[in-house]
């Protein structure tokens, strides 16, 4: 428990290390009331350290020391000190072997991090800062080891004994016990050490290598679950193809390794051959996974596969450089997914993604650059920026070097560092020695927060057939950050002629064949751009694909954005449009009580979405969301949620009465005739038909009610049975909803996994989830408090996704996830600290919420032996 303040460490404080391990030689004797863990490892002091005979320094957390040798002799306790959160040794030699043995409790673990226990197996987490709580070591990433490990434990109860690498040894011994010994050639930081032992079933299948040789890939899960591998599985195989193709990225041990477990802070971990996953993160069938979950699993997936070269093989050197494998991994992951299913689509994911969550985070209290300069807990600090602007920065470089100098740069970057750990500066040079572009103006990106906003401005000279254009960057002042500098931004865009046709992009007067798109580099505060031989006055598409994670401003008229929608060649940009004109619309009702205001033109651009079958289906189902909330919230000045709500809700009760016979029309279109499949034209069926049924669910619509209780009864998957039950939750079909979630849960009560569909859908709707009935979920038998996916389902989705039932008016709300928040800090500060986050924001809402947010925030702060995690969040965004 802390006893002091926590303390604030600088990027600028980094020094070496000044004893470097060579080897690490691990054994776990595993029992049901601790572990025991004897560790040796061979350590020497490192010749960059400037440090003359510096102390030798261990991080530990939470460990009961039983014994320390240094080269085999016993120390005793005046020979060390032992600080609890560090052991010391004054003097040690150049080189020794330093021999710890630890008694750790993982049965009571219940922070997740280190050695713990799930359903009944041991595992671990190690990043970022978990192996200290195994046992004492230098708990950095940049201390590079080659680890082998032994694990005892009793047969009967734990047969399955993993760890990283190879299996080397194994054996039994006395007492129905026996081990396992395994070793990883690759030298690796401790946050990649894992280990699992439990009673857990096999799948097995095998990949050939670009070079021949074949590896071996190992499923391992609970008994029951034992039919859910297969998609996560053919996952794999497609993204090692996919690094090998793309990246020329082979794999380097024979085995590698996936376990799912039910207990898991974050979505999966990308620990040396034998990646350890959230459940909800890897396990699917047909009946109990939706669309989404499987494409979320077969990004993970290859996420996590893909961190064994940039992550694992490159490391990070000092935790600030987290977005080195982070944001590189998450833009390898998400090309891959562009490249397996619909690119428009999943780009459009990602910018909701970013433009929703990443710029709020942006513009709070804790918005900090993806490299920061400074944290005190960092596991704060895995965050939308770190992740989701980390990967929109290399898909800048990407944009501006183009995919060959790229692939030239990213090669230079795995040759040069391979078995370093390494800083994000160390990335960007190896893209500009292998391209000789100059990107000392970009690394801007890494060390300024705050979304960068373009102000966009045109005039059109129709004697000279000029077009201008005046591109203005201001970047946002953000907590510590003031008067930052023009960051250098690629900005695509192409001009539409009045006929629709893309026109040529002519710089100079003189320049023959003009591209119909370009990228702009913006470099200064203000830029203008000319065009030439335009013939009349144009309507701009910009920032297509959303080539840089920036806002943009510019005077568009609705004439303008139903232009686009029909007429961009960029698919990306005809999404946009669409959702620029929800927005206007659904803003312009939240002041006035007049349904009236809502424009006519907006429901025939969405009847032709409906009916128009040549439009790209999978891009219409998209186009047919309105904006969510959480994106109005964002765009507004001070959100009155409940205002922004009523208005979103009357938009959609308008569109679905105008277009309920399109909407009836559609539905049966699309009905289902083959076998279930997971391809983008199957996806786009679901959800177009699914969206229809909610739409006329919202309109109380008879028919509508039957189409959905007859899917909800004969839905052989889990996108269409949780359609109709979503549809049905969020109606005003009380009895009817009652039924289906009662039916639901009989079902599949014996399945964790669908019980949180079933618990967050409930949290999320504003019909079935107000604070009594979260209350009630709280209370039900299949909550766990200890479990962070129920914590997530049930208390996250009522936080983050019931927005009106959270900002009740009366703050009832926020009080509720203040105790939550307040009860979780002592099981679990890393969850606790989540859950916060929107509280944090309260900046952010109109003056009777936001100082009602504000108290909840100070009844946390004030609580007794508050977590560092916790109390890093919510000091800051209390001062921001
Ligand atoms: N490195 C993991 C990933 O991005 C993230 C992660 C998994 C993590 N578990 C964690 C981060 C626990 C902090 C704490 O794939
Ligand atoms: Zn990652």
């Amino acid at each position: 428990m802390r006893t002091s303040q926590p303390q604030t460490i600088y990027l600028s404080d980094y020094k070496v290390p000044a004893y470097l391990v060579d080897t690490v030689d691990l054994r776990f004797e595993l029992f049901e009331d601790g572990a025991r863990v004897h560790s040796t490892l061979a350590i020497r002091r490192n010749p960059d350290s400037q440090e003359s005979a510096p102390p030798l320094e261990l991080d530990g957390d939470s460990l009961v020391l039983e014994s320390v040798a240094l080269d085999g002799t016993a120390l005793s306790e005046s020979d060390y000190e032992n600080r609890g959160e560090q052991l010391v040794i004054r003097s040690v030699p150049e080189r020794f072997s330093l021999s710890v043995v630890t008694w750790i409790e993982p049965q009571n673990n219940t922070r997740l991090e280190g050695l713990y226990k799930s359903s009944g197996m041991f595992c671990t987490q190690c990043e970022a800062e978990g192996f200290r709580c195994i046992t004492f070591f230098p708990d950095r990433p940049d201390v590079m080891a080659r680890f082998r490990t032994r694990i005892e434990a009793d047969q009967k109860a734990y047969p399955v004994l993993l760890s990283n690498g190879n299996d080397v040894d194994r054996g039994e011994l006395d007492d129905g016990r026996h081990f396992m010994t395994w070793e990883d050639p690759f030298p690796k930081p401790c946050y990649l050490f894992a280990l699992v032992a439990g009673d857990l079933v096999e799948k097995r299948d095998t990949f050939t290598t670009c070079s021949g040789r074949d590896i071996d890939l190992r499923m391992y899960v609970e008994p029951r679950n034992a039919e859910k591998c297969d998609h996560a599985m053919d996952s794999l195989k497609r993204s090692m193809r996919w690094d090998e193709e793309v990246y020329g990225r082979e794999y380097d041990l024979d085995i590698f390794m996936i376990v799912a477990v039910d207990d898991f802070n974050m979505g999966a971990m990308e620990n040396k051959g034998l990646n350890i996953f959230n459940s909800s993160c890897v396990l699917a069938s047909q009946e109990t996974a939706t669309d989404m979950a499987f494409q979320r699993i077969e990004a993970i997936v290859a996420h996590e596969y893909f961190h064994n070269w940039s992550g694992n093989r490159v490391t990070c050197r000092d935790w600030f450089q987290l977005s080195l494998k982070e944001g590189f991994t998450v833009f390898r992951d998400s090309q891959f997914s562009a490249d397996m299913g619909s690119p428009t689509v999943k780009r459009i994911e990602d910018v909701t993604l970013l433009r929703t969550a990443q710029f709020a985070e942006d513009g709070g209290p804790m918005a900090h650059p993806v490299r920061p300069a400074s944290y005190m807990e960092i596991s704060n600090f895995y965050t939308l920026t770190i992740y989701e602007k980390g990967a929109e920065v290399v898909r800048m470089i990407h944009t501006l070097l183009g995919p060959e100098l790229f692939r030239k740069g990213s090669d230079l970057y795995f040759q040069r560092h391979d078995g370093q750990a390494v800083t994000t500066d160390d990335f960007v040079r190896a893209m500009e020695d292998a391209s000789g572009r100059d990107l000392s103006q970009f690394r801007l990106w890494y060390e300024q927060a705050g979304t960068p906003m373009l102000t966009v401005s045109d005039e059109f000279d129709e004697g000279q057939g000029v077009y201008r254009l005046t591109i203005e960057q201001t970047i946002p002042d953000t907590p510590g950050q003031t008067n930052k500098k023009p960051q250098h931004i690629p900005f695509a865009l192409g001009l539409l002629g009045s006929d629709g046709q893309p026109l040529p992009l002519r710089l100079a007067s003189d320049e023959a064949e003009a591209p119909t798109e370009r990228v702009l580099e913006l470099t200064e505060g203000v830029h203008t751009f000319e065009f030439h031989d335009i013939p009349s006055e144009p309507v701009p598409s910009l920032l297509r694909h959303f080539s840089a994670p920036v806002r943009v401003r510019y005077p568009w008229t609705r004439e303008q954005l139903l232009f686009l929608m029909n007429h961009d060649p960029d698919g990306f940009n005809r999404w946009d449009a669409g959702q620029r004109l929800a927005v206007d619309v659904i803003q312009r009702l939240i002041g006035s009580p007049d349904d009236a205001a809502i424009d006519p033109r907006l429901v025939e651009a969405y009847r032709k979405l409906i009916t128009d079958t040549d439009l790209d289906q999978a891009l219409v189902a998209k186009m047919l969301q309105l904006p969510s909330e959480a994106y109005l919230i964002e765009l507004a000045e001070s959100a009155d949620v409940p205002a922004i709500h009523r208005a979103r809700e009357r938009v959609l009760e308008h569109l679905a009465e105008a277009l309920r016979d399109d909407l009836v029309a559609c539905y049966q279109r699309q009905q289902e005739t083959g076998p279930y499949e997971v391809t983008p034209a199957a996806i786009a069926r679901r959800s177009l038909r699914n969206t229809a049924l909610g739409w006329l669910l919202m309109i109380n619509d008879d028919e509508g009610r039957a189409l959905a209780v007859r899917q909800l009864n004969e839905a052989d998957n889990m996108t269409d049975r949780m359609g109709a039950l979503r549809a049905l939750v969020n109606s005003d079909y009380e009895a009817d909803r009652r039924q289906a979630l009662d039916d639901f849960y009989d079902r599949f009560r014996d399945d964790p996994q669908v019980v949180e569909q079933w618990f967050s859908v409930q949290a999320a709707s504003d019909r079935a989830g107000q604070l009594s009935d979260i209350e009630q979920l709280l209370a039900h038998p299949a909550f766990d408090w200890k479990n962070p996916n129920k914590i997530r389902s049930v208390i996250g989705s009522f936080a983050g996704q019931n927005l009106a039932a959270f900002h009740n008016p009366d703050g009832s709300g926020y009080r509720f996830l203040a105790d939550q928040v307040c009860r979780l800090d002592d099981s679990n500060p890393q969850i606790a600290a989540r859950l916060v986050t929107p509280l944090t924001r309260w900046r952010k809402f109109a003056p009777a919420y936001s100082s009602q947010m504000q108290s909840a925030l100070e009844r946390i702060r004030d609580k007794d032996g508050l977590s560092r995690d916790v109390y890093e969040v919510v000091h800051k965004s209390l001062a921001g």
